[in-house]
């Protein structure tokens, strides 16, 4: 078995994978967006301080399967320097006190694996990852060989939703709260402009869209916000089916997979399915408990990266907070 600690952001969580079955024998997470959630956003001191405290207290209810390990696995980048350090350093602690191998794991391959819990890996895919980091197309063919098409150029998909969010006094995270809120909006009201509209270049922007939402919101009153929330949604992800579409044509879909936690949004699965269909191309989608991070993925990858013998030393394993 692996025990896996995921700690990039704003989830405290450990996983055991059994390696020959794939089977995730132990998964816990403990979430702090209640403690952000009155910031509007995750504060990484106070992030940090939390991790500190519950990633011990998962690894004690991981005591009975301590004899079982055959290594320990740990996202290393991208994501908060303070908060990827509390996950390496548990890590390596259980590495030196049970004699067993360390695993580096990129949280964006996670992701990816997210797909796979449980469950064989289907390549190769093509992949939209949209999260609170990142908004990225991929084509994966393999654990190795992973290519990135685009990316954004400014603000991800799921964090232009965590700001229109906190604009509209929402809390956090913003992207559930804004979605309950557009399913009763006009998606038509607000004429807000589709970003990269103009420009073939495959990429994505989503600064210039949260510019123009918030100054929507300061024009108008509250009975308004769900027609600005059904309205930027819909833009939001006009935006990612404009770019796909053109990159389809040079590259049609075979499967396609939509990852990362704002890949919960069941409007963006909806216009995706439907981008799709012409193509006959398989849908991919994690299950909904997947979707946000979690332990569960790190630990699919680290079982793929045990049997390529994948292993990080003591000395070498360092955080990468960017992703490269
Ligand atoms: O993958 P994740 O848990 O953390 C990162 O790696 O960033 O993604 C969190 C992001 C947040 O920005 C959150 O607002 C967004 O995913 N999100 C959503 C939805 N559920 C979560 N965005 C849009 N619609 C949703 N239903
Ligand atoms: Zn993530």
């Amino acid at each position: 078995m692996i025990l896996s600690i995921e700690s990039s952001c704003d989830d405290s969580a450990i996983s055991i994978t059994e390696i020959a079955t794939n089977k995730l024998v132990f998964h816990k997470k403990i979430s702090q967006e209640l403690e952000h959630s009155v910031y509007g956003g995750v504060v990484p001191e106070l992030a940090a301080r939390l991790h500190a405290e519950a990633l011990p207290k998962i690894l004690q209810q991981c005591e009975p399967y301590f004899q079982d390990l055959k290594a320990v696995a740990v996202t290393s980048s991208p994501g908060l320097a303070v908060t990827l350090i509390e996950g390496v350093t548990l890590a390596k602690a259980v590495s030196v006190a049970l004699d067993i191998p360390l695993i580096s794991v990129n949280h964006l391959i996670g992701h990816i694996y997210s797909l796979f819990i449980e469950k064989e890996t289907t390549f190769p895919l093509t992949v939209l990852l949209v999260s609170g980091g990142h908004t990225q197309v991929m084509e994966v063919q393999s654990l190795t060989d992973i290519k990135t098409i685009a990316k954004s150029m400014d603000d991800s998909f799921g964090e232009s939703f965590d700001k229109v969010a906190k604009m509209m006094g929402l809390g956090y995270p913003g992207g559930p709260a804004i979605q309950e809120l557009a399913k009763e909006g006009d998606r038509k009201r607000y004429d807000f402009t589709v970003p990269l509209l103009r420009t073939p270049k495959l990429a994505f922007s989503y600064s210039g869209l949260k510019n123009a939402v918030r100054l929507a919101v300061e024009k108008s009153q509250e009975k308004d916000y769900k027609d600005i929330a059904a309205s930027f949604e819909h833009i939001a992800t006009k935006h990612l089916v404009h770019k796909l579409k053109k990159y389809f044509q040079t590259h049609p879909p075979k499967n396609f997979a939509i990852v990362g936690g704002a890949s919960a949004n069941l409007y963006l699965r909806k216009q995706i399915e439907e981008l799709l269909a012409p193509y006959n191309a398989k849908l991919l989608l994690s299950d909904l408990q997947y979707c946000s991070d979690n332990a569960a993925m790190i630990g699919r990858v680290a079982v793929d990266m045990y049997k390529q013998g994948m292993f990080s030393s003591l000395e070498a394993l360092d955080i990468t907070p960017k992703s490269i």
